[in-house]
This record gives C-alpha cells, structure tokens and sequence, in this order.
C-alpha cells in the first residue's frame, strides 16, 4: 500500500452517511456522503477538526455559533479540540463532505468559526485557485487546466489532495498516479511532488496544507476556556 496514495477504508459515523477515512501521516481526512435527510448529532472530541462541502450541500453547526449551510466548495469551517459540533442534510441531494482531524498538541492558537472562500491569482503554469484559510490549515481549490503543471518543488507543510472532477498525472517521491475520480493523495513534508495535465479536461481538486501556506491565517474564536480578559 502506498503512503502517498493511500485508500479510505470505511467508516460508520451515522446512518444515512458513507464515509472513507484516510491516513494522511498523523491525520485523519473523511470523506462522506450525506444522504437527504442524514444527521450526524452533535459530539465533540479532543481532535482539531476542519473541513468543506464538496458536493451540493448540508448544515453544520458550531457551538456557540449556530448553524451555516456549507454550499459546494465554497465555505469551511474549523473547530477545535472539545467544542461541539453537528451536521445534516436538509436537502434532497446528495451532499459530500470533507473532514480533517488531527491531535491538539500542534503548535499555535485553534479556534473555532466558519470560512468564506477567498479568490486568488491564477498561477502562470496554469492553475485557478481559491483559499479557505483557517489557524492551522488551509484548504485550497484548484483547478489545473489542460497543458497546465505544478512544478516538482518541496515545502515543510503536509499536503493533500482529493479530486473533485477530471483528472491529471501526480508524482510524489518517487511515485507516479493518475489522480482523479475520488482519489486522495498525500505529501509528507520535504517530500518533492509535482503535477501535470494532459487533458483532455481540466482537473479539479481540494488541495489542504497544514500549517497554512503564505496566506495569513483567519482568526477564530478561541475555546472558552483559553480566553483572555473578560
Ligand atoms: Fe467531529
Ligand atoms: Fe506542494
């Protein structure tokens, strides 16, 4: 089994949801599907949680935040270690959903609180992107046009991929993939990758890296119990 394309194995964490759970180095990346109608009730854990809609879309609630209606790769959220959190499918399509876990014990501040989407610039190689950007990751859609590439380099953060539409060629390491339909891949730090498409269509993904990239983080609300002053 690869550790740069790795393959979800199956997990119940509500009915009406199909879920695959990745694992990305010391995370955890969960893509479910959400039937109309599903819930997955409010719980909380120790884990930092992020994530996105994918695909059509569903409510999630925050505590202390109240509800958003996540639309398709458009808005995010993040939470962290203890704070409650919930979600359902008031619609009548499918809704897919992207969830990353990881310990607490990273370093800097977590919060709490939706994401909007910020454009930015397309790469001259060929690469449309936009930036959900939250305290300790950030989640970027890219679409990688026909003829387009992401040069070989490598950074200090772990980097991840899961395809939305389309496909391209991915190398990690010395590893070589076409990425696309559902699949996920992952980039351990310092490891070198890069990406080339060669049609015949563009290919659309959500790439996360953890910590964020150059972008400034958003500021959240921080968890009651580590707020200062009054
Ligand atoms: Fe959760
Ligand atoms: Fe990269």
């Amino acid at each position: 089994m690869s550790e740069y394309f790795p393959v979800g194995r199956v997990v119940d964490l509500a009915p009406q949801v199909n879920s695959r759970s990745y694992r990305l180095g010391d995370m955890e990346l969960i893509v479910s599907e959400i039937l109309p109608g599903a819930e997955i009730p409010m719980h909380s854990h120790p884990e930092l949680q992020a994530g996105m809609c994918l695909r059509g879309s569903f409510t999630f609630g925050i505590e202390g935040q109240g509800e958003r209606l996540l639309t398709e790769l458009q808005t995010g959220y993040g939470v962290t270690s203890g704070v409650g959190h919930w979600a359902r499918n008031e619609g009548t399509e499918v809704a897919i959903g992207l969830d990353l876990k990881r310990a607490a014990d990273a370093q800097g501040p977590t919060g709490s609180g939706f994401l909007d989407l910020v454009p930015g610039r397309p790469s001259k190689q060929g690469m449309t992107v936009s930036f959900i950007v939250g305290d300790w990751f950030e989640l970027m859609v890219a679409d990688l046009t026909v003829g387009g590439s992401m040069v070989r380099h490598k950074h200090r953060h772990e980097q991840f991929g899961v395809s939305i539409s389309g496909s391209y060629s991915m190398q990690i390491g010395a590893e070589e993939r076409v990425f696309g339909a559902s699949d996920v891949y992952y980039t351990p730090p310092a490891i070198e990758h890069s990406a080339f498409n060669d049609g015949p269509e563009g290919g659309l993904a959500v790439v996360g890296f953890v910590p964020p990239r150059y972008h400034r983080p958003a500021v959240l609300d921080a968890p009651a119990a580590t707020r200062s002053g009054s």
